[in-house]
């Protein structure tokens, strides 16, 4: 989170703004009729490189660039001041881009919005509902439990998949990992994933979501309306699975809304569907966006967090020797020993740093805003590109090399608007700290048992979507067992 306080010690804008211009005066790539830029975009290798295309643009254009896509007009910023002028000219209610297909079924099935696509006082009342208990250290770490039910699970199935060192689909699996420890964060629910043969039940779950999410990009896109009013094939099977998450996720809710007056410790969702003043359907859109927002983006991280540490078996050494002061032999590392392990906390930001799950967020302006050198209305949209961001040499020193020690120093000048991977501001992401105790927590049991080694050490081109087939050899080291 950006304390107040570090974000009096960012650095001075250099752009403020002494006269503003407008926002036809921002540069960027050619504006084709209809099309805009999306034919460059396509010859720079297309959506899944557009990250890396968008770095391109900011070394071409500078800190900010207007880009339209199709009729998808955006202007990106990519320098921590700007960053730091649109944080502390954030309205009340932040916003982001529109999910219009999302919108779409929620309407047409009269159910409510969650947290990623409510707008103004209600996405407010919303997140005030689960801000205390998701965004505080000391509320989150009681999660530890539930986390490392499903670690025991991971480990064990590590130890079966595992040939000769390889495991084949590793983001698989890590996907499964993820599923199922949001799934018993927010429904007290095992859904056995992690197991041999997994239920049909299960399958249904993941399956269904893995659709929603392949659908609904296409409808971003183009116009949702005509998907629906033509009834196309993406429509019919975006609002099929829908209907199969909202319908298993209602009967967990339901469950744990009847459930017990006397709740666990660690049952800080039960906490919230009691405490809160939510109606049952906001509850229900809010719970299943909350495990919408935290399978992939975590099960990505953590991928990318192995194959940074595989490169680095300096900082691998390190940090399993940190685990090994800090968790005695006979215990499960818990999120008490992960407060004294700063390392393996500056071995996960520096990952994150270099390998965002996310690599921008957006904001829809509420208010003609300045920033920099320009006059921006109220409705753009703005794209904030922290991986342009966090991948600078500007902003970090031999910023291509997975240092973690940058973090640890003690006259730091990183410029904390310079490294957002949850985002920034009222709307960021509100599962960082459970998903950070999870990573850290995850690492932890795998360092622990193994070895992490590369099977070659080619650079790695684009990440945004993970690699097709990735196989990240697993090799049991017995010296660490
Ligand atoms: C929003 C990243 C894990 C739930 C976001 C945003 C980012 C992000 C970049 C947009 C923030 C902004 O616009 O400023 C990540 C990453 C994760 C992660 C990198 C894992 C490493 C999770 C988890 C959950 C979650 C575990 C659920 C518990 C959400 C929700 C929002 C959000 C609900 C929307 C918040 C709002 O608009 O109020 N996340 N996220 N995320 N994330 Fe995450």
């Amino acid at each position: 989170v950006l304390e107040e306080k570090d974000a009096v010690e960012a650095a001075q804008c250099p752009y403020a703004a002494t006269k503003a211009q407008s926002l036809d005066a921002i540069p960027g790539p050619t504006n084709w009729p209809l099309v805009g830029s999306l034919f460059q975009l396509l010859r720079k290798g297309g959506l899944t490189r557009q990250h890396e295309a968008l770095i391109d643009y900011h070394k071409q254009f500078g800190k900010i660039f207007r880009m339209k896509l199709g009729s998808f007009e955006s202007v990106h910023i990519g320098a921590p001041c700007l960053l730091e002028a649109l944080y502390r000219k954030e309205g009340s209610y932040p916003q982001r881009l529109d999910i219009k297909p999302w919108k779409a079924y929620r309407d047409m099935r009269n159910e409510a919005y969650g947290l990623l696509i409510l707008e103004g006082e209600d996405w407010q009342r919303v997140r005030s509902a689960f801000q205390h208990k998701l965004m505080k250290p000391t509320e989150v770490v009681k999660l530890d439990g539930k986390i490392n039910q499903v670690m025991v699970d991971f480990i064990d199935r590590i130890g079966h998949i595992n040939h000769n060192g390889k495991i084949e689909d590793l983001y698989f699996e890590l996907n499964k990992w993820s599923f199922e420890t949001i799934c018993l964060v927010l429904y007290d629910k095992r859904f056995g994933l992690l197991q041999e043969e997994v239920n049909e039940e299960a399958m249904n779950f993941i399956t269904a979501v893995k659709t929603m999410m392949s659908t609904f990009g296409m409808m971003m896109v183009t116009p949702v309306e005509l998907h629906k009013s033509l009834n196309t094939k993406t429509w019919q099977d975006h609002t099929a699975a829908w209907d199969s998450i909202f319908s298993t996720a209602k009967v967990y809710i339901d469950k744990k809304l009847k459930g017990n007056a006397s709740r666990a410790p660690d049952d800080l969702i039960g906490d919230i569907l009691h405490q809160s003043r939510l109606s049952k359907k906001e509850l229900y859109a809010a719970i299943t966006e909350l495990q919408i927002g935290g399978v992939e983006t975590t099960a990505n991280s953590m991928l990318w967090f192995i194959f940074n540490l595989s490169r680095s078996p300096r900082a691998q050494k390190k940090l399993l020797q940190e685990i090994r002061d800090v968790v005695p032999p006979d215990q499960d590392p818990c999120g008490e020993h992960i407060k004294s392990m700063p390392y393996l906390k500056a071995c996960l930001k520096e990952s994150l740093r270099l390998s965002p799950s996310i690599p921008f967020t957006g904001r829809t302006l509420d208010k003609d805003t300045v920033l920099g050198d320009y006059a921006i209305p109220k409705g753009t949209v703005l794209m904030i590109n922290s991986h342009a961001l966090s991948s600078s040499e500007e902003y970090f020193d031999d910023g291509k090399q997975f240092k973690p020690e940058r973090w640890l120093r003690k006259s730091s000048t990183i410029n904390p608007f310079a490294y957002v991977p949850f985002g920034i501001g009222k709307r960021m992401c509100i599962g960082r700290r459970l998903a950070e105790l999870q990573l850290q927590l995850a690492m932890c049991w795998l360092i622990r048992d193994y070895e992490i080694v590369p099977t070659d050490d080619e650079p790695l081109e684009g990440f945004w979507f993970p690699i097709e087939n990735c196989q990240l050899p697993l090799s049991r080291d017995e010296d660490h067992v």
